[in-house]
């Protein structure tokens, strides 16, 4: 091909449109003199590095510093790098939900990356909904694309206890909920639960996607756990910014490449090993839909019935994402993996994962990172049931579960969103016993809206103080990758789709039958048609972001993603 007929690269990629290419490229080369860039400097390939440092973002501190080191990188490889922001969403700073600001959040992404000048880029990520949401940009943009996570925080300690967010966060809650604790100490665990910058420090969903990012191929292997206060962080932020180069001279390879059967399948697996965060259920639905694949929920928990549970983190378990790293990283993890991988997938480092695997030091430190014999857990760390109650799905965190409840019928007690369940669930006159189903509804894709992690329902304040730490909850919620629980979440469809939950009255018998996979109604068909035919009709919000996010968000199962951002076209 000649020179003439090549896309074009660097900065003559993607020119304004005045109708004079020639022209567009004078004036964008002025504004790059007018910032002291000689004409040598603008020759090479262009690296953007998505910056999502903000102020409203506690666990993005370090980014402008992996900014540095990653123009570093990028610089010293030859390069021409460019940091640019895009929206950052936050876990405590986003109303309603954070999930709702995903979809913006990719499609910021997505378009920026459409519309600057970049042969390759670096995506800084971390908190929970952001690495989700620049994988999404970036497979529908397909530019080549490497993801620098911020990392997770160290973890805390308190008078000789490990605590970590926001695990830690939510046991100590609860606990004095239950007067088990007093004021003094709950105020001395806040001081303690978040004693550095990153992300939450436990297998919760910015961990689990930071791996889930590393298997897809995303990230350079062993840097999704690195702590974001360590220097190693920031060397494997230079690493990027090189390896980018690599990227952007050879064109690829393109996140549409990584993103196949055999590596959403491979993630499927390391996310049942890791006892991950059943948000990236949601998450890996929405990635894999980028691509035009769907993420088959049978095979979720088929392969979940087949992979034990190897890290041995909270909340399943014990230790903290550092833990893991110092154990080996998740190439420790997806050795032990390995028969049950496709090891010819491409890795973010060009090698295939055989040859990662290969090259990856043999140590591994069994306390942390289980052999297949000797699992953390032991039933598996994510199920997926069906039923009348469910009829395209809903989810369990079975690792985190209590045995006892996972065989259980009784009567349901209904809340209808968040703001009936703040009203009543405390109340010393509610009619609960620990037996009793919760549900609680209208907290769905489009009700709340956005999904909020609410389906943790709290223990009703009497039943907690008189000891009862867990309870049958179902939802149409999304729960925090930190939380535990019997807790059945994503119900689809949700109730204000129409879904069953929407017909489940107070005293309805609810049976959860985990052994079939089953979650149902016993109320009989006739009674539900006549409840359906009084359902009132949803309302749409009238403008804006709101009303674009009500009338093409997709359920639960298709990872609520826009449906007509799903597949391969490209405008
Ligand atoms: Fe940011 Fe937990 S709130 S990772």
């Amino acid at each position: 091909m000649s020179e003439e007929t090549q896309e074009p690269r660097g900065l003559s990629r993607r020119l304004t449109q005045y109708g004079d290419q020639g022209f567009a490229r004078f004036l964008r080369e002025a504004f790059l003199k007018a910032q002291g860039l000689t004409g040598d400097a603008l020759k090479g390939p262009v690296v953007g590095i998505a910056s999502t440092a903000s102020d409203f973002n506690p666990c993005h501190a370090t980014a402008p510093q992996l900014v540095e080191a990653i123009r570093r990188g990028v610089t010293m490889a030859g390069g021409l790098p460019f940091a640019f922001p895009t929206i950052s969403v936050h876990e405590s700073f986003a109303f309603p939900s954070s999930l709702l600001l995903r979809n913006l959040m990719a499609m910021d992404t997505e378009e920026m990356l459409r519309a600057l000048p970049v042969d390759a880029v670096v995506l800084i990520g971390g908190c929970d909904k952001t690495i989700p949401a620049q994988i999404m940009g970036a497979v529908s943009a397909d530019v080549p694309a490497l993801v620098v996570p911020v990392g997770p925080m160290l973890a805390g300690m308190d008078q000789g206890e490990r605590l970590g967010a926001c695990t830690d966060c939510r046991r100590l809650w609860s606990a004095r909920r239950a007067e088990e604790i007093d004021d003094a100490r709950l105020e001395r665990a806040h001081e303690h639960l978040m004693p550095t910058h990153g992300t939450c420090m436990v297998m919760g969903t910015a961990s689990t996607m930071a791996c889930l990012a590393e298997a897809l191929g995303f990230v350079l292997p062993g840097g999704s756990t690195i702590p974001a206060v360590h220097s190693e962080r920031l060397r494997m932020a230079e690493r990027t910014g090189r390896r980018a180069v690599e990227m952007a001279r050879s064109g690829g390879p393109l996140p549409r490449s990584l993103v196949t059967e055999s590596s959403v399948k491979n993630a499927v697996t390391v996310l049942q090993a890791l006892g991950g965060s059943t948000n990236a259920l949601i998450h890996l639905a929405a990635v894999a839909g980028r691509a035009g694949l769907r993420l088959d929920l049978e095979e979720v928990d088929r392969i979940g019935r087949e992979t034990p549970v190897l890290v041995d983190l909270k909340p399943i378990g014990r230790g903290f994402v550092e833990d893991l790293h110092q154990a080996g990283a998740l190439p420790a993890v997806l050795r032990r993996l390995a028969k049950r991988l496709d090891l010819a997938v491409a890795t973010a480092e060009g090698a295939t994962l055989a040859e990662v695997l290969e090259a990856w030091p043999e140590w591994v430190d069994e306390a942390v990172v289980r052999p297949l014999d000797r699992p953390v857990a032991a039933g598996e760390a994510l199920a997926v049931l069906r039923g009348s109650l469910a009829p395209d799905g809903v989810v369990l965190k079975r690792a985190a579960a209590t045995d006892a409840l996972l065989q259980h019928e009784a009567p349901a007690i209904v809340f209808d969103g968040l703001a009936d369940l703040a009203a009543r669930i405390d109340d010393p006159d509610l009619a609960v016993t620990p037996e009793h189903v919760l549900v609680l509804r209208g907290v769905g894709p489009i009700g709340a809206p956005g999904m909020p992690e609410a389906g943790s329902i709290p223990i009703p304040a009497k039943l907690a103080r008189a000891g009862v730490k867990d309870m049958v909850r179902i939802s149409d919620a999304r729960m925090s990758g930190t939380a535990y629980g019997t807790v059945l979440l994503h119900v689809s469809p949700e109730s204000a789709a129409g879904g069953p939950l929407a017909l489940v009255r107070d005293g309805d018998v609810i049976r959860l039958d985990f052994a079939d996979r089953r979650l149902d109604l016993l109320v009989d068909e006739g009674e539900l048609t006549r409840r359906r035919a009084a359902l009132e009709p949803r309302a749409v919000p009238p403008r804006g972001y709101a009303r674009l996010w009500a009338e093409h968000v997709q359920q639960a199962d298709l990872g609520c993603d826009f449906d007509f951002l799903c597949g391969e076209g490209t405008p």
